[in-house]
């Protein structure tokens, strides 16, 4: 008993000095993560109780089998981690998948949820999206657009705020000139923030419930509610519908420390 145990340890341990199970090269990993097209599944979900009755040897055996998973399926998706429990009451834990396909993200997800700690997961939200090239800010003037180049450095674990957002019948009703003029003031009432929020945006009109999945990174958090005034207070935000529900709040973690965690 006490050998198959140690023999468990080793073998998740042996997982997880492997490195990270990210994307196959850099190069790939980057233009997954930069590039219109590309497809993004954000799945949250939260551990069953019956996990936590587990023996400590099954939770280790269950975890080095995700983290199998994750490596077979690096070549075509990039998978980022986030721990969202302390923090959020609608999960545990979130993957952010980025891949060509969404059926690859969907053939990762039931593949993942046919794993022994597959098992012990209860779905909390699904999210898809797509990148897009700018709509709008490819227009800005030379100054605006030098003003927003670059992203925002943030720490190694940084917070993250994943909003989901609707927008009126109305908004889309709106030539592009329109809607044009007020994303630029939009984007002037956020540009104080560029230094300390990292953000990426998501389409999901005819994928998901909502049309846009907005993305942040960041160590401040009082810094980005203070963005969150700002934008409430331009007129584009009169366009927005529907906001959050669910918000998604947590912090970017190593899967690492995450599985190792659910482990305990
Ligand atoms: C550093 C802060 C931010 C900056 C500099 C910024 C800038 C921009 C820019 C330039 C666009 C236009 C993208 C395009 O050309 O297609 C945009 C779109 C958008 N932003 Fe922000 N943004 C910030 C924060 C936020 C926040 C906090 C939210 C809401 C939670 C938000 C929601 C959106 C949405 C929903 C769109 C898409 C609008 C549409 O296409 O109708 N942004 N933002």
């Amino acid at each position: 008993m006490i050998l198959r145990w140690v023999c468990a340890v080793a073998l998740l341990t042996g997982l997880l000095m492997g490195g990270t199970a990210q994307a196959a090269g850099s190069a790939e990993r980057e233009k997954l993560l930069s590039d219109p097209g590309v497809y993004a599944t954000f799945a949250a979900f939260q551990m069953k109780h019956e996990w936590w009755n587990l023996t400590g040897e099954a939770r280790v055996i269950a975890v080095s089998e995700v983290k199998g998973l994750i490596e077979q399926f690096s070549s075509k998706i990039v998978v980022e981690t986030y721990l969202l429990r302390g923090l959020s009451d609608h999960a545990d834990f979130m993957f952010r998948l980025h891949a060509r396909s969404l059926s690859d993200n969907q053939q990762f997800l039931v593949s993942l949820l046919g794993t022994r700690f597959g098992r012990y997961l209860e779905a909390a939200t699904y999210l898809q999206g797509v990148t897009k090239p700018a709509a709008y800010a490819s227009e800005f003037s030379d100054e605006l657009k030098a003003a927003l180049k670059g992203q925002a450095e943030v720490g190694a674990r940084p917070y993250v705020i994943v909003i989901p957002i609707r927008k009126d019948a109305d908004w889309w009703a709106l030539d592009q000139t329109a809607r044009q003029a007020l994303i630029q003031e939009h984007t002037q009432a956020a540009l104080a923030y560029t230094p300390v929020v990292k953000r990426k945006l998501y389409h999901s009109t005819g994928l998901d419930d909502f049309d846009f999945i907005t993305y942040f990174e960041t160590d401040r958090l009082e810094e980005f509610q203070r963005l969150m005034r700002a934008l409430e207070q331009v007129k584009e935000y009169r366009h927005v519908r529907r906001i959050g529900h669910p918000t998604l709040l947590g912090t970017l973690s190593p899967l690492d420390d995450i599985l190792e965690s659910f482990a305990r």
